[in-house]
């Protein structure tokens, strides 16, 4: 009796101890325990992703393609980048068509060019989202460098299109994840 009371407490700290280095674990970690077993930190990390960006995948897959860089596989989040790029001007073209549909196509071209910069949009969307710590990339390369962590959040989008079967599903999740900085920038 006494000896199953201590092996509990032993678990219990045991569980305790291993907690905290699971969920601090750096992104270097995260990569190179990746394969495989879906109680794995990369698992783990697209759990959390999920949650963040409010859509549970049909094909975690995709997901997990849209979190690999191309330094890391052969399999990789590329193509899926340049979906999620075309997605977000498509649905960013209705927003401000929607709003104003006198807007000129020069002002939609510096809405569109705004929305699309990497450092200043892009980067600091997927930033916020915490893929620096989650995608994978080769031990050579930074994974918060803002064209991966961009080609990532991207790739999130064209992702997702793929998952619904639809685009524009696609589009209002960039929103979602968009809006959330500052308060809506976007709104004034
Ligand atoms: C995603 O799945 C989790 C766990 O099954 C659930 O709690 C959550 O509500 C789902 N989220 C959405 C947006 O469907």
């Amino acid at each position: 009796m006494l000896l199953i009371r201590c092996f509990t407490i032993f678990f219990a700290i045991s569980a305790m101890a291993i907690l905290p280095q699971i969920q601090g674990m750096s992104a270097f970690e995260l990569r190179h325990r990746s394969f495989g077993f879906s109680s794995s930190p990369f698992s783990a990390a697209l759990e959390i992703l999920q949650k963040r960006i409010g859509y549970n995948f049909t094909s975690i897959g995709l997901l997990r393609r849209a979190m690999t860089h191309s330094s890391f596989s052969e399999e990789n989040n590329r193509a899926l980048s340049l979906l999620g790029a075309s997605i977000i001007q498509t649905s960013a073209s209705m927003y401000y068509l929607q709003r104003d549909i006198d807007i000129s196509s020069k002002d939609l071209s510096l809405r569109l060019t705004e929305i699309s910069k990497v450092e200043t949009s892009c980067a600091v969307d997927g930033t916020r989202l915490g893929l620096q710590n989650m995608v994978r990339v080769s031990p050579k390369t930074d994974s918060s460098a803002p064209s991966v962590v961009c080609g990532a959040f991207r790739a999130i989008f064209g992702a997702i299109a793929l998952d619904t079967g639809k685009s524009d599903d696609a589009g209002s999740f960039f929103w979602a994840v968009h809006d959330a900085k500052a308060g809506g920038a976007l709104a004034s």
